[in-house]
């Protein structure tokens, strides 16, 4: 177990979401292989040294021979927590805005608070809304490093999925385009402050996702090479 320090410059794993959604419990899952006995609400982010199980391919191994010692290496990557609280969001967005080898996105959601009219859902689509967008944008940044990031997969994981309560991923997803739909038109409208974006952008647009479109669709995403997928499980208590 690792603690990493700033400097490394790994490929690193984003991991996203509403406070209470379960990210410091996957991380460490990831870091010690079980699940936390007990968390508490994140203040600051915190980042661990993780790594595949030896063999494990990534796809940028596609070409290697299988007899490639470099197979029978651990891959290290570093598995990114931010605070979910609306007011610390800033750590999230920083490590986007300020990419250190950035790879990919986890966006971690309580599966068991997405049910309509739950707040919850509300919560989450707002967020999810917004970080799109700042990846979206990202092409029209002055900064160097966010330009430069190429296709940014982002895996939503529909997490808590043993409480009873949980909606299953495909659910997860259809109420989370829906709900996003709704946060882009009222934002559209200038009912609501987006609050957070890129500093140094104008009055660019803010529209997420496909123009003239009514239904947001993550699918949107991908002309703005950014792959979303949706998967379930669960970190505890199962
Ligand atoms: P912030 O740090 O506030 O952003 O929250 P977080 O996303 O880091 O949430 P955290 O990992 O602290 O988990 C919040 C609570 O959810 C904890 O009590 C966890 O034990 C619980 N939890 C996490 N994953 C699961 C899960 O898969 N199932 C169940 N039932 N509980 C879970
Ligand atoms: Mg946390």
């Amino acid at each position: 177990v690792f603690r990493a320090s700033g400097l490394t410059t790994l490929p690193s794993i984003l991991l996203i979401g509403p406070s209470g959604s379960g990210k410091t419990s996957l991380l460490t899952l990831f870091e010690r292989g079980t699940s936390a006995a007990q968390t508490h609400t994140s203040q600051a982010p915190i980042s661990a040294e993780c790594h595949l199980p030896v063999g494990t391919l990534a796809s940028s191994d596609r070409y290697r021979s299988v007899n490639d010692p470099t197979n029978l290496r651990h891959k290290k990557f570093l598995l990114v927590d931010t605070p979910g609280h609306g007011k610390l969001r800033h750590h999230a967005l920083a490590s986007i805005t300020n990419p250190q080898n950035l790879k990919g996105i986890i966006f971690v959601v309580d599966a068991a608070t997405l049910s309509a009219g739950d707040e919850g859902l509300r919560h989450t689509a707002d967020y999810l809304h917004d970080i799109l967008l700042v990846l979206q944008k990202r092409t029209e940044s002055k900064n160097k490093a966010v330009k430069a990031l190429k296709e940014i997969p982002i895996l939503i994981a529909a997490n808590k999925g043993d409480l009873f309560t949980a909606l299953p991923a495909s659910l997860v997803k259809s109420s989370l385009e829906m709900e996003i739909s709704k946060v882009r038109s009222s934002r559209s409208k200038g009912l609501l402050d987006s609050g957070i974006g890129m500093e140094d952008e104008g009055d660019r647009d803010e529209w997420l996702g496909e123009v003239g479109s009514t239904e947001f669709r993550f699918k949107q995403m991908e002309e703005f090479d950014v792959v979303v997928e949706v998967s379930g499980g669960n970190v505890a208590g199962g």
